[in-house]
């Protein structure tokens, strides 16, 4: 049983495995909509989002929490420093904007993408350890510069629900983009899946290996075909370089995910979070084959959403 005070990563997460058991618990059963009657979710999205906003809304609305969203982008010119003289284009510090929106929120939700400019600050999570420190709240990461936990943990809920065996065998396959995204998917997946007992390859290109951190115990080839042999779900997936911050260097798109690579592996599925680019990342014939649990994911979405709500609820008092 994990007891969750706040969701900003794995490290929040004291038995990942029981908590699919839980997202798996919730999908079954019929939710009560009193069980968050008088709550409010706040959510904050610097970047925009689909999947992640909807699901959350949803997740929130099937137990009676009421949710409130605020698209803040790149307009709202947040101060994050501490002794700055403010007289620039910083109109708000981060040590009043949080304490004044834990004021309406009992959970608050925070999306804000990386810079892929400055590794160590956005590896640093100036966002979300900003808000723990000042919000005084639970906060759930809904995409942060690092990780995207709610995304991981719908991955696993998906693989638990379409694996033959205990122990399936998932490649992790960098795929081309144009343009410069985020290693926080990936990070993520690599580190639930590694936390569910599950064997892990990670195919790239040379350059695109990812922080360490997030990755070991996978297995990591240089390889776009070989890495399918055998393989049980095929997660594609693009993000720019770690080595050398936010930058690509390949465009080869002998990466992308077609009917040739998935004949290779034993009858894999396949996955991605989306959004996704057809016929950059994915063929076409594989996206829309039977094999593909794209749709799925999404669906999952709510379910981690809801698991990771109702757990922060219940532990609020404790
Ligand atoms: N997968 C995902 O997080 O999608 P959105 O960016 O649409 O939220």
């Amino acid at each position: 049983m994990s007891i969750l005070k706040n969701f900003t990563s794995l490290e929040d997460v004291s038995d990942p495995v029981a908590l699919v058991d839980q997202v798996i618990k919730c999908k079954s059963e019929l939710q009560n909509r009193e069980f968050a009657k008088g709550l409010s979710f706040v959510m904050l999205f610097f970047n925009p989002s689909l999947r992640t906003r909807l699901s959350s809304q949803r997740a929130a609305q099937l137990i009676g929490m009421d949710s409130m969203v605020l698209d803040v982008g790149s307009g709202w010119p947040l101060e994050f420093e501490l002794g700055q003289v403010m007289d620039l284009d910083k109109s708000e510090h981060i040590k009043e904007a949080a304490q004044v929106i834990s004021q309406y929120a009992d959970i608050i939700g925070i999306r804000s993408f990386p810079s892929l400019k400055d590794r160590n600050l956005d590896y640093s999570e100036p966002v979300l350890n900003a808000f723990l420190e000042y919000a005084g709240k639970p906060i759930v990461n809904l995409e942060s510069g690092t990780g995207h936990p709610l995304q991981g943990l719908a991955d696993m809920t998906t693989i638990r629900e379409f694996r033959k065996t205990e122990k399936p065998r998932i490649l992790l396959t960098w795929a081309p983009h144009p343009r410069a995204l985020p290693q926080s998917v990936p990070n993520s997946f690599a580190e639930w899946t590694l936390s569910q007992g599950y064997e892990l390859t990670i195919a790239h290109p040379e350059g695109y290996e990812l922080n360490p951190q997030f990755t070991e115990g996978a297995n990591v080839v240089y390889n776009p075909e070989k890495a399918y042999e055998g393989i049980d779900f095929v997660y594609a997936k693009n993000w720019s370089s770690y080595a050398d911050y936010g930058k690509i260097s390949n465009s080869d798109p002998r990466w992308m995910v077609d009917q040739q690579k998935m004949l290779i592996t034993n009858q894999a599925y396949f996955m991605h979070c989306l959004p996704v680019r057809r016929n950059v990342i994915v063929r076409d014939e594989v996206i829309d084959s039977k094999q593909s649990l794209v749709i799925k994911q999404a669906n999952n979405r709510t379910f981690a959403a809801l698991a990771v709500l109702k757990n922060i609820i219940s532990h609020m008092n404790t």
